[in-house]
């Protein structure tokens, strides 16, 4: 779908950014601004700024910021088309009519349409079609509701091999594409034939509810075919970047601000099915860096819950590293042997599942109980290995209180030498320190920052002072008042701001206003793409420590377009007399450094006329002058 640049603004408009962020994070008006505490990362003071008049939000912290929809892009993971939609749909815009206006599609939105297409056809097959009876029956079996079906839009895919080909052939759907999300596949000879015949069919969505791929499960275990199969990574979809049932879970998630993980498709449903809805499933792969990620934008609490045969136990383990990166709070649960989600919630009702949960064990009781029951702990040469092995995640957590709080109790379960676990711990933390952490990154983010302020210096070789000035300047120019963009931009021309930013951020703010747009740095933002202007604006609007005097005492009971107003003609008329003082001083030093009489004639010239000019400069008191 292709949505217009003045429906995006619209929307824009519509979405009053604190009323969104507010929904995800907790703001306090400070000042003119709202704070909280940064989503982004973890903090215990907010350092998470949102601005109602520019429409901005930013972090002094991780230097994380942007518009309303950059926001949503970073703290659901998707796209920015999705944040627009998603928007839109929020406020009642419509931005179905864009689409048919405009005619053009982008390729994603061409793929979600097949596998929408495809997903509708698979459901329909299982829940209207007289020949499915056997998918039906084996839904039964498996205690899902009619109801449970819908909502997760399962289905069924007919045996033999073209039944779907067929479809997509009446339905005039792109084959290539079909091919590409691998609902199709190809022979050599070039036949084309159905990917999931014969199987119940879990469509997998994105964290936006679209449909991404399909997971076929075989309805009657077969020696040797896989009891499920899986779309490829396609342009839409990414394996490690998709956690089944997010879009299902999410606003439960958020609600307990808590999050179970399981592995499969059907412990999922069931669990949702009977009112546990705050899970997700890796399905089929290791969970992934990126899926945690992706999970920590909704909780920091996750709960574990892996089958108990040696493979689960595996990825519990795996799983817990990757989690504790990330700084998130990990229990493990565990079911009785041979039991799964699915199965124990069928078996057991929900009161009892959650009583499993309930009895969650935090990583290191886990961890140790499995040691020990693997006699670990019988042997000593085997007990130094479970320590170390012990003392490995604990040197993943950045935060120190929580790790010496760790190191505490594992020192007090196995009778051991605190300083012992230290030393340990040090080792661990040395040969983790070689990969980047999170801090690392953000360090690196105030490099790019620093170098930015060092390029602005070198710029012209201009000083401090007017640099200064001009920054104010650019400031003001993102206050959203037209009469002040018209009035600097009639005093200072584009080309005479001594740094190439200060040029570059003045045209975009000048040609809006030439356009008659509307000057609000949310929606600026939206047409720079250099990663380091926008840090740069974002810094600059949200300059904590800002040198402004400060002008509402100074004019009392005046309103605010007016001191702005006075604000705009002082500072340009300090930089303007600055930056003439400044050429002055230059001319000086020549005058007392040439022998030339001519020459010293006619600097003394200029600088009196520069002088001349100055005086002009300092009589214009208010913007029509
Ligand atoms: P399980 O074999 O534990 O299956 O695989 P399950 O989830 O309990 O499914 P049912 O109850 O038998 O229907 C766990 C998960 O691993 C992935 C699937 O996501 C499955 O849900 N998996 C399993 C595959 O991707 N391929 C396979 O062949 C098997
Ligand atoms: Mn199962």
């Amino acid at each position: 779908m292709r949505i217009s640049e003045n429906k995006i603004e619209e929307i824009r408009i519509t979405a009053n950014i604190v009323d969104v962020i507010s929904e995800y994070v907790q703001l306090r008006k400070r000042g003119k601004n709202y704070i909280g505490l940064c989503p982004f990362h973890s903090e215990k003071t907010p350092s998470f700024t949102v601005s109602e008049e520019k429409q901005m939000f930013n972090c002094f912290g991780c230097h994380k910021g942007g518009n309303v929809y950059k926001f949503l892009m970073e703290y659901e993971k998707i796209s920015f088309i999705e944040s627009v939609q998603e928007l839109a749909q929020k406020y009642g815009i419509n931005i179905e009519l864009d689409e048919e206006s405009s005619g053009r599609q982008s390729e994603q939105e061409i793929l979600y349409d097949i596998n929408t297409e495809a997903a509708r056809y698979f459901s329909n097959n299982l829940l209207n079609h007289p020949e499915t009876e056997i998918a039906r029956e084996y839904f039964q079996k498996r205690k899902i509701k009619p109801q449970t079906l819908r909502s997760f839009g399962l289905g069924y895919a007919f045996p033999g091999w073209d039944h779907f080909v067929n479809y997509a052939q009446e339905r005039k759907i792109d084959l290539e594409r079909a091919i590409a999300l691998g609902l199709i596949g190809q022979s050599t000879d070039g036949r084309l034939y159905d990917k999931f015949p014969g199987r119940i069919i879990f469509p997998i969505f994105s964290p936006n509810g679209r449909v991404v791929a399909f997971a076929g499960r075989i309805i009657e275990n077969k020696e040797n075919a896989a009891k499920y199969l899986n779309s490829p990574e396609s342009l839409i979809y990414i394996k490690g970047r998709i956690l089944y049932g997010l879009s299902h879970a999410k606003d439960e998630i958020r609600k307990l601000d808590k999050a179970i993980l399981v592995e499969g498709y059907m412990d999922l449903i069931s669990l949702h099915q009977s009112g546990i809805k705050n899970v997700v499933a890796v399905s089929g792969t290791a969970l992934t860096e990126e899926q945690v990620q992706l999970l920590s934008r909704y909780t920091k609490n996750v709960v574990l819950l892996f089958d108990a045969d040696t493979a689960g136990i595996k990825a519990s383990m795996r799983s817990i590293e990757l989690l504790l990166k990330k700084d998130m709070e990990i229990k493990i649960a565990s079911l009785p042997a041979g039991e799964d989600p699915d199965s124990f919630v069928n078996n057991y009702g929900r009161e009892k599942f959650e009583e499993v949960i309930k009895k969650a064990q935090n990583f290191l009781e886990y961890q140790s109980a499995y040691f020990e029951s693997k006699g670990m702990f019988d042997d000593p040469s085997k007990t130094a290995e479970a320590i170390r092995e012990l003392v490995k995640p604990v040197s993943i957590i950045n935060d120190e209180l929580k790790r010496s709080l760790l190191i505490k109790t594992i020192a007090k379960k196995f009778n051991l030498r605190e300083k012992l676990l230290e030393n340990e711990l040090d080792k661990a933390i040395q040969s983790a320190g070689k990969q980047i952490t999170n801090e690392e990154r953000i360090k690196n983010k105030e490099l790019i920052k620093k170098n930015v302020e060092t390029k602005l210096q070198n710029d012209k070789k201009i000083s401090p002072r007017i640099l200064r000035l001009e920054k104010e300047i650019i400031k003001l120019l993102f206050e959203g008042n037209k009469e002040v963009v018209e009035y600097i931009s009639s005093r200072i021309p584009i080309e005479d701001f001594s740094a190439e930013a200060h040029t570059k951020i003045a045209e975009l703010v000048y040609n809006a206003c030439n356009n008659n747009e509307e000057i609000i740095a949310g929606s600026l933002i939206e047409k720079i793409n250099n990663e380091e202007l926008q840090l740069f604006i974002r810094d600059l609007i949200f300059d904590k420590y800002s040198i402004s005097r400060n002008w509402e005492d100074i004019y009392p009971g005046l309103p605010h377009e007016k001191i702005l107003q006075k604000i705009s003609v002082d500072t340009v008329k300090r930089y303007l007399v600055e930056k003439i003082n400044y050429i002055i001083k230059i001319n000086l030093k020549l005058i007392e450094s040439t022998e030339d009489e001519n020459e010293r004639f006619e600097l003394m010239k200029l600088i009196s006329n520069l002088e001349k000019e100055k005086m002009k400069v300092k009589q214009e008191t208010n913007l029509e002058s």
